[in-house]
């Protein structure tokens, strides 16, 4: 059996952002179904007893939940590293000093662009300078700066001027996630899939600037799946090293699996952590590879990329069962190659201020909307 030694904690939905690439559900979970303090101490220690060594807070916006210093002080108490994982925006000099002092060990900075103009495109928000200002809270708070932006074809163009915008703050680690199409990245995919030359000339910004850079500021290349022969080793295998808590307390093995509606996920209100993790029947689904049908089955790469994501799987086909359709000997692998010619035909440039308004933004659950 596997040992977890990540966890996802979403401690909750609500977020001040809208992103169009936001990887929570597209049914967001409501404020009055969130887990209680209790309850996430619960499962916070049953984590640790599992194996778990990080806990990352995460949702939706983490710092909305008034608590979230009582969970980082458990998981110091029970020697669990912990990372806070933001939009920014409700970030205070105070609220980063009391979570400093109950234990907090790192903190990851999102942004959406280089500019309040770019932030709000993608996330419906103007306050860019909350951004900044986080950043500075951050790195004054003694913490490491970390950060992170999704990248597509509204940003990709501007790549260096992201990274002159993280050299500037004083990030230490910049992850460049191209999008990875789940949830509402899906829905928006058409408008956000880059070209080919579009990417070809990202990777020339990449590499240029992460040897420039050096030891200075840590550069990392998320890999966009969809133009990759093979697919991902997600997750590093389903139910194999990580588990995520959702707002509700529903556990699955990575966090965007809660899409996958054929399934039934486990709450920890029903069951323990140890149990839902060794003996639940969502977990043990597609662990290993005895799970696998042809063409991962017969396939020597199958160790390697496990079949690749089951979430991609089931969104693109409706069965998580399936290959994953960015594989090139998927027999869905027409599905990925389609959405290519459809985003290599718009052409390298914008998509103009007509696409600007189809995009569907991510919404707020119902609570917060009252
Ligand atoms: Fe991976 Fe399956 Fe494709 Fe082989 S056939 S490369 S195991 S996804
Ligand atoms: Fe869920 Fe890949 S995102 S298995």
């Amino acid at each position: 059996m596997p040992q977890p030694f990540g966890l996802l904690a979403e401690v909750t939905h609500q977020c001040p952002l809208h992103c169009v690439y936001c990887s929570n559900p597209l049914a967001l979970r409501d404020r009055q179904d969130e887990l209680v303090t209790d309850d996430w101490l619960r499962v916070i220690g049953e984590a640790a007893a599992l194996g778990v060594v990080q806990v990352h807070f995460s949702g939706g916006e983490p710092l909305v939940r008034g608590d979230l210093e009582t969970l980082v002080a458990e998981c110091r108490r029970l020697g669990l590293y912990t990372n806070l994982i933001t939009s920014g925006l409700g970030l205070t000099e105070s609220r980063a000093r009391s979570l400093v002092s109950a234990g907090l060990n790192s903190a990851q900075l999102s942004i959406q662009g280089e500019a309040a103009e770019s932030t709000n495109l993608v996330a419906a928000s103007k306050r860019f300078d909350k951004k900044e200002q986080a950043a500075r809270i951050i790195r004054e708070a003694g913490l490491p700066l970390n950060m992170n932006v999704v990248l597509h074809r509204l940003n990709l163009s501007r790549l260096d001027a992201i990274i002159d915008v993280c050299v500037a703050w004083g990030a230490e680690r910049l992850e460049l996630a191209n999008t990875q199409y789940y949830g509402w990245a899906l829905r928006n995919r058409d408008l956000l899939m880059p070209s080919k030359a579009q990417l070809d000339e990202a990777v020339g910004v990449y590499e240029r600037r992460k040897a420039e850079l050096g030891q200075r500021m840590e550069l990392l290349w998320i890999l966009p799946d969809y133009y990759e022969p093979y697919p991902k080793p997600c997750m590093g295998g389903w139910a194999q090293t990580a588990l995520t808590v959702a707002p509700d307390g529903v556990v699955y093995p990575c966090p965007v699996a809660a899409e996958i509606t054929t399934m039934n996920f486990v709450s920890v209100r029903d069951h323990d952590l140890a149990w839902i993790w060794q003996k639940s029947d969502s977990f043990e689904a597609f662990r290993g590879t005895e799970w696998m049908a042809d063409p991962c089955r017969s396939c020597p790469r199958k160790e390697t990329d496990f079949g690749g994501c089951r979430c991609q799987a089931f969104a693109l086909t409706g069965d998580p069962a399936r290959t994953d359709p960015v594989c090139m000997h998927s027999p869905d692998h027409h599905l990925v190659r389609d959405a290519l010619v459809r985003a290599n035909q718009v052409g390298a440039g914008e998509v103009g201020e007509a696409g600007h308004e189809q995009l569907v933004y991510r919404r707020p659950p119902a609570s917060a909307r009252r």
